[in-house]
């Protein structure tokens, strides 16, 4: 289990922040996938230090309710992210605290890794949702991982990562258990900024990506090492970015 009331809640906001821009091409992406209407009623489910919460109100007219299960950021969300329409709650997934069929949408913004039990919290996922209400898997996935550049200085962080995450046809059967019907595709939404090589290990170095805490320290050290060499060598160059997976799931009617 990977601890976010501690060191990575500290970093986590200075390596992992969004921009304003790159918040709104996500709720863009969902607000394809979600009904006309406005409001929509929102849960954004392990919601962080609040990245996308506020943008969710933003777009969706709220209320959007975030739940969260670790105090820190918990705390730094209602201190840093506040907005009229959001509500932050402790709770977890495994143990949503809202009622039966009170939301039209769920985000699960790269949550859904950390959850103990998956197939318990995607059953709770369905009970809140609204029917025909639509979930949102914003995940990696084992069998379709990102060639990250950074891989290349952390020789196990890619088959760390892919260890983490759940191939596509494995989500999606436990989705269907569920009652979620998953969409045939995932959607591959561009959001990421272009970095340069000196941005992209600025934000690195403060290892605010779970990967990290996986690793034995020797590796990062070294790894760190390179990358520094390197960004000094070539701060401008200007790295690649990816499209990111997500996949929508549908609440089937009761
Ligand atoms: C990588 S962070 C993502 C946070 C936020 N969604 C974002 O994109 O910035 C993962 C979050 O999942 C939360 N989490 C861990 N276990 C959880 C669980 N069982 N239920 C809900 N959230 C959980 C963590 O506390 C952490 O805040």
């Amino acid at each position: 289990m990977v601890d976010y009331n501690g060191r990575l809640s500290t970093v986590y906001t200075a390596g992992r922040g969004m921009t304003a821009d790159e918040v709104k091409r996500w709720t863009d992406a969902f607000q394809a996938h979600l009904p006309g209407e406005r409001p929509l009623t929102l849960l954004d489910l392990g919601s962080g230090t609040g990245r996308l919460t506020p943008g969710l109100a933003e777009a969706f007219g709220g209320p959007v309710y975030g739940v969260e299960p670790s105090d820190r950021m918990r705390e730094i969300a209602e201190t840093t992210a506040a907005h009229p329409d959001v509500v932050y709650r402790k709770g977890s997934a495994e143990a949503i605290p809202l009622p039966e069929a009170s939301v039209d949408g769920v985000l699960m913004f790269l949550s859904f890794h950390h959850y103990r039990d998956q197939p318990k919290a995607l059953e709770e996922v369905r009970r809140v949702l609204k029917p025909g209400g639509v979930a949102f898997l914003r995940s990696q996935f084992a069998d379709l991982m990102p060639d990250l550049f950074w891989y290349d200085y952390f020789p196990s962080a890619r088959e760390v990562d892919a260890g983490m995450y759940l191939s596509l046809d494995a989500a999606k059967r436990l989705a269907r258990q569920a009652g979620l019907e998953p969409a045939d595709d995932v959607v591959w939404v561009h959001t990421e900024l272009p970095r340069t090589l000196r941005e992209s290990y600025d934000r690195l170095e403060l290892r605010a990506l779970s990967t990290f805490e996986h690793l034995p320290d020797d590796e990062i050290e070294e790894g760190f090492t390179r990358l520094a060499a390197d960004a000094d060598r070539d701060p401008d160059k200007q790295m690649p970015v990816h499209p990111a997976a997500m996949l929508a799931l549908r609440s089937h009617p009761r």
